[in-house]
């Protein structure tokens, strides 16, 4: 008999499911467990290293003792100025870096803080689903409820604002919207982001636009910032990250800009939770949002190479999905007889090859898996081989 004390966890613990990635990499210790060749298609982590000058810019910062000390809170100033200014270059948004512009430990770490600001108990958060799980778990821990707005096809993977019940809509305080969509790949035009300023104006609703695929597009079509809409910033903040733009997704930072009130309210959270950014990765991320767009370009066509060999291969097996404009996910419907969950299992057990089920994403995801085009064009050759064997 244990001779400690009984830990009990709490309500909201309680009531949070283990964090999806978490799941999926127990499976994938399991299966590496058993010796298999596993092919990863799971998590969107870049298999592509951080570009050579931005680790060499690290080497550099880490060396300087000023670094070595708390960073700033909001980040600092030089680092927010780059932000403000890549802004400005690729959508030509203007943003004050000292008041519109914070430092994140990475966007999840700014989605799962947002609503402490801003949730009293009850209140809800509105959030796309199929959708990053960390907007619910948010709202969950903040002692607000979250409140899915369902993605389908049929509707081109927007949500439908103008179906919202009123009860709802009296309650909610926060939209958390991600464009392009994680994990459905689905992009958004002008006019639905329109509509999401006015539908945020009438009900008194802050919106946070999740934007950490914006740089990840195919085609030469180049996604929206949220920010470039007229009325976006009176009541919005975007959320960026470099992990997925500049394969960083180790160095933990990214940034919220727009709203000043907004922006100073989850400043207020942050700089009682945690210290900031060390200032090395800061200051070589000042160093990676200048990087040569011939730079991005190389990886985007990786991804490009990478997205059209799964694509058509898939196609060719039966199984529909439509080819990604952006993100580095395929979203795809499971073969007849499979749910998410048994066709992820058979793909594993079968086929060594790793994917997320699409109801890990949420409910309205049920009947798809994603895959992320995270591993070299031979690997996905391969997988798509094994997939053809077992179907
Ligand atoms: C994903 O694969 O959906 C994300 O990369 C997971 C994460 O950022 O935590």
């Amino acid at each position: 008999m244990s001779k400690g004390i009984k830990v009990e966890l709490s309500e909201k613990l309680n009531k949070l499911p283990p964090y999806l990635f978490a799941r999926i990499d127990d499976m994938k210790v399991e299966a590496l467990r058993k010796g298999v060749d596993l092919i990863d298609l799971s998590i969107g982590d870049p298999d592509i290293p951080t570009p050579e000058h931005i680790v060499e810019a690290m080497k550099v910062a880490v060396e300087k003792p000023e670094h070595h000390r708390y960073p700033s809170y909001a980040g600092m100033l030089s680092y927010r100025q780059a932000v403000s200014s890549w802004y400005n270059r690729r959508f030509g948004v203007k943003l004050d870096p000292s008041k519109e512009v914070l430092s994140l430990i990475g966007s999840k770490e700014g989605i799962g803080h947002l609503p402490i600001a801003f949730i009293n108990s009850g209140d809800i958060v509105l959030y796309t689903s199929p959708g990053y799980p960390v907007y619910p778990v948010g709202a969950l821990l903040a002692g607000g409820v979250g409140y899915e707005l369902p993605l389908y096809k049929q509707n081109a993977f927007y949500p439908d604002l103008d179906n919202v019940p009123s009860d709802v809509l009296d309650k909610a305080k926060l939209l958390f919207i991600n464009y392009p969509n994680n994990p459905t790949s689905a992009t958004a035009d002008e006019s639905f982001f329109e509509a999401v300023i006015e539908f945020a104006l009438k009900h008194n609703i802050i919106v946070c636009h999740d934007a950490a695929y914006t740089e990840l597009y195919y085609d030469g079509e180049r996604p929206l910032s949220f920010m470039q809409i007229d009325g976006a910033k009176e009541v919005a903040i975007e959320m960026h990250s470099l992990s997925k733009t500049y394969n960083m997704t180790g160095w933990r930072i990214g940034y919220a800009v727009g709203n000043s009130e907004v922006i100073s309210a989850l400043g207020k959270v942050k700089s009682n939770l945690d210290s900031g950014v060390f200032q090395a990765i800061q200051e070589a991320s000042i160093v990676a949002l200048g990087t040569d767009e011939s730079v991005l370009d190389q990886i985007r066509q990786t991804y490009q190479q990478r997205r059209d060999v799964l694509y058509d291969g898939l196609s060719s097996l039966g199984i529909r999905s439509a080819r990604p404009k952006a993100t580095f996910y395929l979203w795809a419907k499971v073969p007849d007889g499979f749910d998410s969950m048994s066709f992820t299992a058979h793909l594993l057990d079968k086929a060594a090859i790793l994917t997320t089920p699409g109801n890990g994403f949420g409910n309205p995801g049920e009947g798809y898996v994603r895959f992320a085009l995270t591993v070299p064009v031979e690997r996905i050759k391969e997988a798509v081989e094994r997939i053809k064997n077992i179907l």
